[in-house]
């Protein structure tokens, strides 16, 4: 069922400088091909669509067709589908090339992913048969493949390989260590740094509870940005001053952003709390996990 009007505010962005170079709020130029992964209800992709009017979207949702209208009583699917230059996919699996096999390979410019979180699992033993994996190492996963699949399979290699991840600064979000943590590993793509995401650039967007019918409001994101294209070779860096990496150095903790420490003795104190213990424990079991 689509919004009701009061909810949807159907925005057609216009720019009286409109042209291939004009630069939208999050870094999106309209001559991109743009793959849109884990829309919930599909409100991120139409509200990107009805802006920023990108030279193709594909905009895919993990659950079916089915599951979405019965999961969410608003949602987005009949916005979409209405033009040659849109496609939606239903049951696409980030994780699973079983499910996107049919998707041409390296034919987008830029894939995002708006506030990732893996879905509850409705098997009990899913865990049990997981070892002692925890839903934060779940979560990391989750993105790695994501960025593993975006650089492999969906980006064009001549494009501008962009990825971005938007998530949250609070926990559980910020004990996944997005900024650090996931360039472990990655060898052909890199963290270039982060713009903030503001929800009001997406008119009619809601973010999503991964499986309620509920969204969140007022959310304060941030978008993270990666490319297997680096240095002051792509334009977004040319074009935007992106927030680089915080809290890096000796004098600082990255897994936890505290610091700076006065000194050895005061850091070693905060390696000792509970907080620190325990973001130890995550990138441990990270390390682990994407060793076997
Ligand atoms: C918190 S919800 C956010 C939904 C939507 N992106 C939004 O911003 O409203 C997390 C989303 O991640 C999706 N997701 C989780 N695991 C996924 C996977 N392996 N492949 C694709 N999407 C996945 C879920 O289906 C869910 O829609």
């Amino acid at each position: 069922m689509p919004y009701p009007a009061a909810i949807r505010k159907t925005y057609i962005y216009q720019d009286s400088n409109s042209s291939s170079d004009t630069l939208a709020p999050m870094f999106l130029k309209p001559n991109w091909r743009i793959l849109t992964i884990g829309d919930g209800d599909l409100s991120f992709s139409a509200s990107l669509w009805n802006r920023f009017k990108p030279a193709q979207l594909t905009a895919t949702v993990f659950d079916s067709q089915q599951t979405l209208a019965d999961k969410y009583q608003y949602h987005s699917i009949g916005q979409l589908n209405t033009n040659a230059n849109q496609q939606v996919l239903f049951g696409f699996d980030v994780t699973n090339p079983d499910t996107w096999n049919h998707l041409k390979k390296h034919s987008f410019d830029l894939v995002i992913f708006q506030f990732p979180l893996v879905p509850a699992f409705s098997d009990p033993n899913y865990f049990h048969n997981m070892g002692d994996i925890s839903i934060n190492t779940l979560n990391r996963l989750l993105l790695r493949k994501f960025l593993i699949h975006c650089n492999e399979f969906f980006l064009d290699p001549n494009g501008q390989q962009l990825c971005y991840i938007t998530s949250k600064d609070v926990k559980p979000y910020s004990e996944w260590n997005i900024e650090n943590s996931l360039n472990r590993g990655l060898k052909h793509i890199k963290y270039l740094g982060s713009m903030p995401f503001n929800i009001s650039d997406f008119p009619g967007y809601k973010i999503r509870n991964v499986d309620r019918d509920k969204h969140v409001k007022d959310t304060q994101g941030i978008t993270y940005i990666w490319s297997s294209k680096t240095g002051n070779k792509h334009d977004i860096i040319k074009s935007r001053g992106l927030i680089a990496k915080s809290h890096q150095g000796e004098k600082y903790c990255e897994f936890c952003k505290a610091g700076p420490f006065v000194s050895a003795g005061d850091k070693s104190l905060h390696e000792r709390s509970k907080k620190h213990q325990l973001m130890q424990q995550y990138e441990d079991q990270y390390a682990r996990a994407i060793e076997t």
